[in-house]
C-alpha cells in the first residue's frame, strides 16, 4: 500500500507564482480587481465568468463531500447579518482581535505578526511602531431607519455561530443523533488590517464550514478522522502531497474557542500558509449560546441516559484560498517540440470551468452548422465553449491555458463520416470518435482523467 507523505518545506514550490497566476487570472477572465474603473477596491476582487465556474466547481465539490455523499451531515444557510447577541456569546465582539502597530514615521497600520525586520512596509523607517493594541476584526453596519448605536449589526466573520445557534432546529427537525454534522457555505467579512496575495487574504470571503457534532469521549478521534479526510478531499482534487501539511496550532495561536487546530496549509510561492483549519471547539460554543440565550442546547444520549453539551470538530475551508492553490498546483509552462512552449493549466476535470471545447477547424460556413449540432448534443452534458476564433493551434493553447481537459474538432470530414477528434490537454493525444459514441467517449476520458482520491489508510497523519 502507498503512503502518501506530507509536504516537507521549501522544496516543494510551484511553477506558477503569484504575478503569472494574478496576470492570467485577469486576461482569461478568472478574477477581475473589484470596479476597476473606478480604479479598483482594497483587496476586494470581482469574479469573472471562468472564475465564477471554478467557484461553483469547488463548492459542489466540497458539499458532495461534506454533505451529499455522507448520512451524518445536513446543509443549512444561515443569514449574514443576524442578532448581535449572537457575537457577544461567541466571543467575537471582545476577543476577534489581531494586534496592530502604526508606523510613528508616516502612520501606516500593519498587523504586528506581519511585520518584517521591524521595518515600516510603506516607508522603511526601522524600529518606529507603536506597542501592539487589539484591533477587532468584525465589519460593522447600522441596520433600520435610526442611525443609532442600538442599531448596529455585524457581517458575520465566519459561517460557523449559523450552525450553533440551529443546532436545536436542525437537531429536532433532522432527528440527528450523534455524531451529526451541519455543514454551510457563504460569504464571511473580516476587516483584516493587511490584505495581500492577492485572493489569499480578503476583507470578504467565502468559507466553507462543517460544525461536526460529536459525543465528548470520542472527540479526539473525530478530530483524528476529520484531518485525513480533509486531506484525501485536497489529494483528490490533485493537490500533490508535498505541497500539503497539517500544522498544529501553538498554544499562543489557538483561537478563543479552540481547544486544538490543525491548520492544512499549502506551500504557496511565498511560503506554507493556511487553506483550511480544523479545529476541536469543546463544548465552547454550545455553552456560550445556552449561557447567553437562556435555552437549553443538549443532547439526551439514550445509552448513558443522560444530557450532555456534544463537543464540536469543525473542518473550515476558503474558497478563495481554495481556488488560488488550485490554480498554481495545475499551472504549467511546458516545452514542445520545435521549440515551441505552452502554458498549461493541468485542473482536475471536477473543478476545470469548462470541460469540453468545441472548435470548428475552420470558419467557413459550410462547418458551422455540424459544429453547433455537435455543440448542442454536448452542451447538457458538459461545461463547454465554442471557439472558432483565429488558427486551430492558437485556439489548442488558449483552452489548454484554462485547463479545458478535452477540445472536440469538428473537420471537412466531419461532413462525410459524421466523426470528430477528440484531443487531450495534457497527452495533446487525438483521437478520433463518431458523433453518436461522442458524450460516452468524452465521459470516459473525463473520468479517467480525474486525479484518484486515496483512502484514509493511505495517509499518514
Ligand atoms: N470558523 C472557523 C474559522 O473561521 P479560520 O481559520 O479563521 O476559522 C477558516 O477561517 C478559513 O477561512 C481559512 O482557512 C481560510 O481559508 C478562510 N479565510 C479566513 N480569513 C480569510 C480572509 N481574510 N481571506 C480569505 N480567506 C479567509
Amino acid at each position: 500500500m502507498m503512503t502518501l507523505t506530507q509536504g516537507d518545506g521549501p522544496a516543494s514550490e510551484m511553477k506558477g507564482d503569484l504575478e503569472t497566476i494574478t496576470s492570467l487570472a485577469k486576461r482569461r477572465g478568472f478574477v477581475f480587481p473589484s470596479a476597476e474603473i473606478y480604479g479598483g477596491f482594497a483587496a476586494a476582487y470581482d469574479y469573472g465568468p471562468l472564475g465564477v465556474e471554478m467557484r461553483r466547481n469547488i463548492r459542489e465539490r466540497w458539499w458532495r463531500a461534506m454533505v451529499q455523499e455522507r448520512d451524518d451531515v445536513v446543509g443549512i444557510e444561515a443569514s449574514i447579518i443576524t442578532n448581535p447577541d449572537v457575537w457577544r456569546a461567541s466571543g467575537h465582539v471582545a476577543e476577534f482581535t489581531d494586534p496592530l502597530v502604526e508606523c510613528t514615521q508616516c502612520q501606516g497600520r500593519f498587523r504586528a505578526d506581519h511585520v518584517e525586520n521591524n521595518t515600516c512596509a510603506n516607508c522603511g523607517a526601522v524600529g518606529k511602531f507603536t506597542e501592539p493594541r487589539r484591533f477587532n476584526m468584525m465589519l460593522s453596519t447600522i441596520v433600520g431607519p435610526v442611525a443609532d448605536e442600538s442599531a448596529r449589526a455585524y457581517m458575520r466573520p465566519e459561517t460557523a455561530q449559523g450552525m450553533f445557534v440551529n443546532f436545536d432546529n436542525v437537531q429536532t427537525t433532522m432527528r440527528k443523533r450523534l455524531p451529526f454534522g451541519i455543514a454551510q457555505i457563504g460569504k464571511s467579512f473580516r476587516n483584516e488590517i493587511t490584505v495581500k496575495q492577492f485572493i489569499f487574504r480578503t476583507r470578504e470571503f467565502e468559507q466553507m464550514e462543517m460544525e461536526y457534532f460529536c459525543h465528548p469521549d470520542t472527540s479526539l478521534e473525530t478530530h483524528a478522522y476529520w484531518k485525513k479526510e480533509r486531506l484525501r478531499w485536497y489529494y483528490g482534487l490533485g493537490v500533490r502531497p508535498q505541497h500539503l501539511r497539517l500544522r498544529d496550532h501553538t498554544p499562543e495561536e489557538l483561537s478563543h474557542y479552540s481547544k486544538a487546530t490543525s491548520d492544512v496549509e499549502v506551500h504557496y510561492p511565498w511560503g506554507w500558509a493556511e487553506v483550511e483549519g480544523i479545529a476541536h471547539r469543546g463544548a465552547y460554543d454550545l455553552t456560550q449560546h445556552s449561557a447567553h440565550s437562556g435555552k437549553k442546547l443538549t443532547y439526551f444520549d439514550p445509552e448513558a441516559n443522560e444530557h450532555i453539551v456534544p463537543h464540536v470538530v469543525e473542518p473550515a475551508a476558503g474558497v478563495d484560498r481554495i481556488m488560488l492553490m488550485l490554480l498554481l498546483e495545475a499551472y504549467d509552462e511546458e516545452q514542445l517540440d520545435g521549440g515551441d512552449s505552452r502554458v498549461v493549466l493541468r485542473l482536475a476535470p471536477a473543478v476545470a470551468p469548462v470541460t469540453v471545447a468545441v472548435l470548428p477547424l475552420s470558419r467557413k460556413d459550410t462547418l458551422d452548422p455540424t459544429s453547433r449540432r455537435v455543440w448542442d448534443v454536448l452542451r447538457p452534458h458538459f461545461r463547454t465553449q465554442f471557439d472558432d476564433a483565429q488558427s486551430i493551434g492558437r485556439r489548442y493553447r488558449r483552452q489548454d491555458e484554462i485547463g479545458t481537459p478535452l477540445c472536440v474538432t469538428v473537420d471537412f470530414d466531419t461532413l462525410n463520416d459524421e466523426a470528430v477528434t477528440i484531443r487531450e490537454r495534457d497527452s495533446m493525444l487525438q483521437t478520433r470518435v463518431p458523433i453518436t459514441g461522442l458524450v460516452a467517449a468524452l465521459h470516459e476520458r473525463l473520468a479517467a482523467l480525474e486525479p484518484r482520491v486515496p483512502s484514509a489508510d493511505e495517509i499518514e497523519i
